[in-house]
């Protein structure tokens, strides 16, 4: 079945970026652009927009890199640096970095003055198919991820895959985790295009495609539902085991990438997915074991199912102390609001824990 979406004009993946920023920049005042960006990819990624006209006229902030700096005092930065730059509500901000950036950038942006316009300019795979798009926005707070945040959507987003050639692998097989997750919940050939990618060797170009293609999933769920009424819960499948794995890991200061919590936690999703909704068990270890040779050996002790389960009732996306699943009866299909019991997670940890490979 090929069912992708219709494509958003507005995500636009190109070659050739410093047109398409060019084109969007000329709808603003020369000396009202204002670029947000962080020291890595300071020294790594502008090169790429540096040649856009009326670059020069640019106003710039750099931030500190690293999710550790997602948190008030940068928004602040950002907010004081527009403010002492005479940004005002015909400015445009340019966020140029990664998902940290793109969610702390949008956010100043979204806030200051009631909302300035914002393009944002993914700079890794993460943020190029999943954190740069949709329209959440934020920072971290009081030791929660993302707690405050507003949904607001981008101008546009240019995604260009020559960012990528800089990233390391950890963060690229990252990045990978949503391409999977869109494959699974929405398209069989999405999901069968992203797993003939070869990781080992990356074809950029040829990967230009399946982003494309991956973001569109993930844009079609955010337009039939910007809020996240309903559908658009569609794109949580493995995020909720998946965060839990992802808070314990940051607690015991042995932190996991998020995407591969997200990996870890569509595996005990699957198997949620066969027990409540008939996946079939043969699909399940098929995608088990393709995603542990990806992401390597990962066996949650039974001691700390306890604890693991607690966080998921923390989830933000739970209503009252029910725990709320995003499951797939079918590649390419979802059943969102499936509620499943404590003894169930606990059977599906241990499937985690004790898969044959
Ligand atoms: N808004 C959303 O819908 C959404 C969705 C998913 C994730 N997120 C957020 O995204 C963040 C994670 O994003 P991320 O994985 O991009 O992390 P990140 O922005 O921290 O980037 C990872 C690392 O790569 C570096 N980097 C970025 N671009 C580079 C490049 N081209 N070359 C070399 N190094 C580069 C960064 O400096 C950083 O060290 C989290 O804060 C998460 O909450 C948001
Ligand atoms: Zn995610």
């Amino acid at each position: 079945m090929n069912n992708y979406p219709e494509y958003n004009a507005s995500i636009i993946v190109t070659d050739n970026l410093e047109e398409e920023l060019g084109k969007i920049i000329s709808h603003y005042p020369q000396d009202k652009i204002f670029l947000v960006t962080e020291d890595n990819c300071e020294l790594q990624c502008i090169s790429l927009i540096i040649n856009t006209p009326g670059f020069a006229n640019f106003k710039k902030v750099v931030l500190p890199a690293g999710e550790e700096n997602k948190k008030l005092s940068s928004v602040e930065k950002i907010w004081l640096f527009l403010s002492q730059n005479g940004a005002d509500r015909k400015s445009l901000v340019v966020n140029l970095g990664g998902g940290m950036l793109t969610d702390l950038g949008s956010f100043a942006a979204s806030t200051i003055k009631r909302g300035m316009d914002f393009v944002n300019i993914p700079t890794t795979l993460l943020a190029q198919v999943d954190a740069s798009v949709g329209g959440k926005t934020g920072f971290n707070f009081n030791g929660l991820k993302n707690e405050i945040g507003v949904i607001n959507q981008p101008v546009s987003v240019l995604i260009d895959t020559r960012f990528l050639r800089t990233i390391d692998k950890p963060n690229l097989v990252s990045g990978y985790a949503e391409m999977i997750k869109h494959g699974l919940i929405n398209s069989k050939d999405h999901l069968d295009e992203v797993r003939k990618f070869d990781l080992n060797n990356p074809d950029y170009d040829s990967l230009r495609g399946i982003i494309a293609r991956s973001v569109a999933i993930k844009d079609s769920f955010v337009f039939k539902d910007p809020f996240e009424k309903n559908i658009r819960k569609a794109l949580n499948f493995g995020h909720t085991i998946g965060h839990a794995f992802e808070s314990f890991a940051l607690e015991s200061e042995n932190p996991l990438l998020h995407g591969y919590a997200v990996a870890f936690g569509m595996i005990a999703e699957l198997y949620l997915s066969h027990k409540v909704c008939n996946l079939p068990l043969a699909i399940v270890a098929d995608l088990s074991n393709w995603l542990f040779d990806i992401y390597g050996h990962f066996a949650p002790e039974e001691n700390q199912f306890e604890k693991l389960f607690g966080l998921m009732t923390h989830d933000k996306k739970n209503e009252g102390a029910r725990i709320n699943f995003t499951l797939i009866p079918a590649i390419g299909e979802v059943a969102i609001n499936q509620n499943c019991d404590k003894n169930l997670v606990f059977e599906a940890l241990d499937f985690i824990r004790n898969f044959n490979r």
